[in-house]
C-alpha cells in the first residue's frame, strides 16, 4: 500500500478527532457549567460520526488498493507468460540450429527472422516495465521547453511505420495552421502520442482508419487520434487509465498488451501539467485527445 493512501485515513482518525477534542476542550474552559451537557452531547455526538465516516474510508481506501492488487497479481501472471513465450521459441530454434536439424540456408535465415522478432518483443516488454517503474517511482524526469506540435506528431508518427508495414491503415494528419508551441519534453510527449496510435492500430479491426489532429483553444493546445475501431464502453472507460487495466472484451483479450499504456500517457501528460481524455461510442470508434497549455501560458 502506498503513503498516500494512508493520508485520507490519517486525516479522518488522527486530526479531525483531535482538533475536534481541542475545540471542546477550550470551549469547555471558557464556558459555565450548565452549558457543558450540551458539549459533552456534541462530542458523543461528532465522535460517533468521525468513527462512522472513518470505517467508511477505510473500506473505500482498501477495496481501491484490492483491486490494484488483483490487477497487479493478473499482470506478473500475465508478464511471466509474456515473457516465457518468446523464450521458449527461442531456446527451441537455437537448439534445433546446434544439433544441426536445420541444414537448409533458407530454413536456418527463416528462424534466425523469427529469433531476431521475439528478441525484439521480448526488449520491447522488459523496455516498457522499466519506464512504467522510473515513472511510478518519480525517476522519470522530463526536460520541457517549447517544442513545435508538427515535430512530436512526426516522430510518433514515424514509430508508427513498422506497424504500417505489418498491417496497413489509412492514416491521415491535419495540423491548424499556425499553431503555437506547447511546453513539452519531445521524446516523452511523443512516447505519449505512440501509445495512443498503437492502440488505434492495433485495436481496430479491419480497414482501419486513423485520423490525428491537432487544434488550439485559447491556451490550450489539443491532440487527437481518433480511429473506427470497436469504441470502448462507458464503465470501461473510467478505469482504462488505471494502471494494468485491460477491457473485458474477450476480442481485447486476444490482443497482445500489458494494460500499462494508457497508464504511462496519463503520467506523462500530466507531468507536462496536461489533461488526456476519450470519447468514444461504442461501435463507432473511439477518440484520445493530449490537452495541453500553449508555451508561456500559465496552465
Ligand atoms: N483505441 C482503442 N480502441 C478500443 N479500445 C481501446 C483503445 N485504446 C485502448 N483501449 C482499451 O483500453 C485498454 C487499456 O489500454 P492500454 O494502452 O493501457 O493497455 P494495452 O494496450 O492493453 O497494453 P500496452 O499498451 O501496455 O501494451 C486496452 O486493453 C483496450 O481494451
Ligand atoms: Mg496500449
Amino acid at each position: 500500500m502506498k503513503l498516500r493512501a494512508v493520508y485520507p485515513l490519517i486525516i479522518g482518525f488522527v486530526f479531525v478527532p483531535a482538533g475536534f477534542l481541542l475545540t471542546v476542550g477550550i470551549l469547555m474552559l471558557v464556558l459555565g457549567k450548565a452549558a457543558r451537557d450540551y458539549v459533552f452531547g456534541g462530542v458523543i455526538l461528532g465522535l460517533v460520526v468521525t468513527t462512522i465516516l472513518g470505517t467508511a474510508a477505510v473500506l473505500v481506501v482498501l477495496s481501491r488498493e484490492a483491486r490494484v492488487a488483483r490487477l497487479q497479481t493478473d499482470f506478473v501472471n500475465k508478464v511471466s507468460h509474456d515473457l516465457r513465450t518468446p523464450l521458449t521459441s527461442i531456446r527451441m530454434f537455437v537448439e534445433t540450429m546446434q544439433m544441426g536439424r536445420l541444414p537448409d540456408p533458407a530454413r536456418q535465415a527463416e528462424a534466425l527472422s523469427i529469433i531476431a522478432a521475439e528478441t525484439t518483443r521480448l526488449s520491447g516488454l522488459i523496455n516498457r516495465l522499466l519506464d512504467w517503474a522510473r515513472m511510478e517511482s518519480g525517476k522519470r524526469s522530463y526536460q520541457l521547453e517549447p517544442v513545435a506540435v508538427s515535430d512530436v506528431l512526426d516522430d510518433a508518427l514515424a514509430a508508427l511505420e513498422p506497424l504500417l508495414l505489418q498491417e496497413p491503415a489509412e492514416v491521415s494528419c491535419r495540423v491548424t495552421p499556425g499553431l503555437p508551441p506547447v511546453r513539452a519534453d519531445r521524446a516523452a510527449l511523443a512516447d505519449a502520442l505512440t501509445n495512443l496510435l498503437h492502440n488505434a492500430h492495433k485495436y481496430t479491426g479491419a480497414r482501419k482508419r486513423i485520423a490525428v489532429s491537432a487544434t488550439r483553444q485559447g491556451g490550450i493546445v489539443t491532440i487527437s487520434v481518433a480511429d473506427n475501431g470497436p469504441g470502448i464502453a462507458l464503465p470501461d472507460q473510467k478505469r482504462i487509465f488505471d494502471k494494468f487495466y485491460r477491457a473485458k472484451d474477450p476480442l481485447d483479450r486476444t490482443i497482445e498488451g500489458s494494460g500499462l499504456g494508457l497508464a504511462m500517457v496519463q503520467h506523462i501528460v500530466e507531468a507536462h501539467g496536461g489533461r488526456v481524455t476519450v470519447q468514444s461510442t461504442p461501435g463507432e470508434g473511439a477518440t484520445f485527445s493530449i490537452h495541453l497549455p500553449v508555451a508561456g501560458s500559465t496552465p
